[in-house]
């Protein structure tokens, strides 16, 4: 019997291809599975189209599967709570989307008896370390098969192999840009943005067009690390993601342009277009500087470096990661509050409020005006004994450290 393989299906040229390609080449079944984790946004195809093509070239069945409120209301939200950036910038857009994807696959796996997975990365990126890595974290048994690692095929041998196959397919020969895309944003690349001196182009931006020129404010409600409403209005997660990528997008707001550190060791010139992920982040932490007791903060902010990198690196699915979520879950409980932001264009993004029921801001201690209940006489032998070490430190050097330089 034929060995059947499940794969990460994106409708696209390369997966479309490797369903023919394995077919022809490793003798293999092939079920397709396309799961959808908020890529639908400005897709001019439908599911029956995608699904017809994945039959075209050859697949057994093509399963689709809805995981927008999955990826929003577990993937997103715990990006959320660890105001995920990895490298301090990149708000983990495809790398949070590969885990959703790889759970469903090996779900689909075993709903079809198949032996081993499939997906259509190539050997230079960082997707397929999370798709094989994380395939084995759920399945350590399942095979992870990578087509587009075997068959050197140029993107206009791929074409021509569509063509042969008569596989109906939208690329052409000359796609200028690679572009992966969810409800946390999206990750273009190629074309000239592989010179890291050359300005992005407009052309495959979507979500960070300036269609606004007018300011825009709004306010984020959060409840235990989560936001619940826009200026009042309760929404899912997923729609208020989708909202703020629109509302904040309009504006121009949420566009990086960065040089970042993959896996695999190569340097690569990134764009994304990620509006909502930053500006809900950007307002989470900051209501987080109201509400969280000074070495909880102060962890935290080292502990959230150490999440991005482990789920930049495919380890979504690891022990120390899951670790990780309880102690980004515990400092949530009192995360609750309101956040207002101007958008202003072109890309402006600014907080100018904040407030909680669980403020740990006293004004009584904070003003410098007649309401002031500081002791300030308490300070003294504070202090004192604080810079105690140092004085004596200082007293045996002498006054050396006293002379400025001249001038
Ligand atoms: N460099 C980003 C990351 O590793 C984006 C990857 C985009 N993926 C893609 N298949 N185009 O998360």
């Amino acid at each position: 019997m034929a060995k059947r393989v499940v794969l990460a299906y994106s409708g696209g040229l390369d997966t479309s291809v490797a369903v023919r390609w394995m077919i022809e080449e490793w003798g293999v079944e092939v079920v397709c599975v396309l799961v959808n984790v908020g890529q639908d946004a400005d897709s001019s195809e439908s599911f029956d189209d995608i699904r017809a093509r994945a039959l075209a070239a050859g697949a057994l069945d093509c399963v689709l599967v809805d995981a927008r409120d999955e990826m929003a209301d577990e993937f997103c939200a715990s990006a959320i709570f660890a105001n995920a950036r990895y490298e301090g910038k990149y708000p983990l857009v495809s790398a949070l989307s590969r885990p959703v994807i790889v759970r469903h696959l090996v779900d689909q796996a075993r709903r079809f008896n198949a032996t081993a997975v499939a997906h259509g990365c190539t050997g230079k990126g960082n997707d397929q370390v999370r798709f094989e890595v994380g395939t084995h974290a759920l399945a350590p048994d399942l095979e992870v098969l990578a087509p587009a690692r075997n068959w050197g095929l140029t993107r206009a041998d791929s074409v021509d192999y569509a063509q042969k196959w008569n596989i109906p397919i939208q690329a052409t020969k000359d796609k200028i840009y690679s572009i992966d895309e969810n409800l946390w944003g999206r990750a273009v690349e190629c074309g000239a943005m592989e010179d890291p001196w050359a300005a992005p182009p407009e052309e495959p931006m979507t979500l960070t067009r300036v269609r606004n020129t007018e300011p825009v404010e709004l306010t984020i409600s959060f409840v235990e690390g989560l936001p619940v409403a826009i200026d009042q209005v309760a929404m899912p997660l997923a729609n208020l993601i989708k909202s703020l990528n629109d509302r904040a997008g309009a504006t121009g707001f949420g566009r990086l342009d960065m040089v970042e550190n993959r896996r695999v060791g190569i340097k690569s010139r990134e764009v994304y277009e990620c509006p909502a992920a930053l500006a809900i982040i950007g307002a989470h932490s900051d209501l987080e500087d109201l509400v969280l007791e000074r070495e909880v903060h102060h962890e935290k902010a080292r502990l959230e470096t150490r999440w991005a990198e482990l789920v930049y690196d495919g380890m979504w699915f690891s022990p120390l990661k899951e670790a990780l979520d309880a102690f980004m879950a515990d400092t949530q409980r009192h995360v609750t509050g309101d956040v207002r932001i101007l958008f202003q264009a072109p890309g402006m993004m600014r907080i100018v409020g904040r407030r909680s029921p669980k403020a740990l801001y006293d004004h009584g201690l904070a003003t410098y005006d007649a309401a002031d209940t500081f002791q300030h006489a308490d300070s003294e032998g504070y202090v004192k004994i604080y810079g105690l070490g140092l004085k004596t430190w200082a007293a045996r050097q002498g006054a050396k450290n006293a002379t400025p330089p001249a001038s």
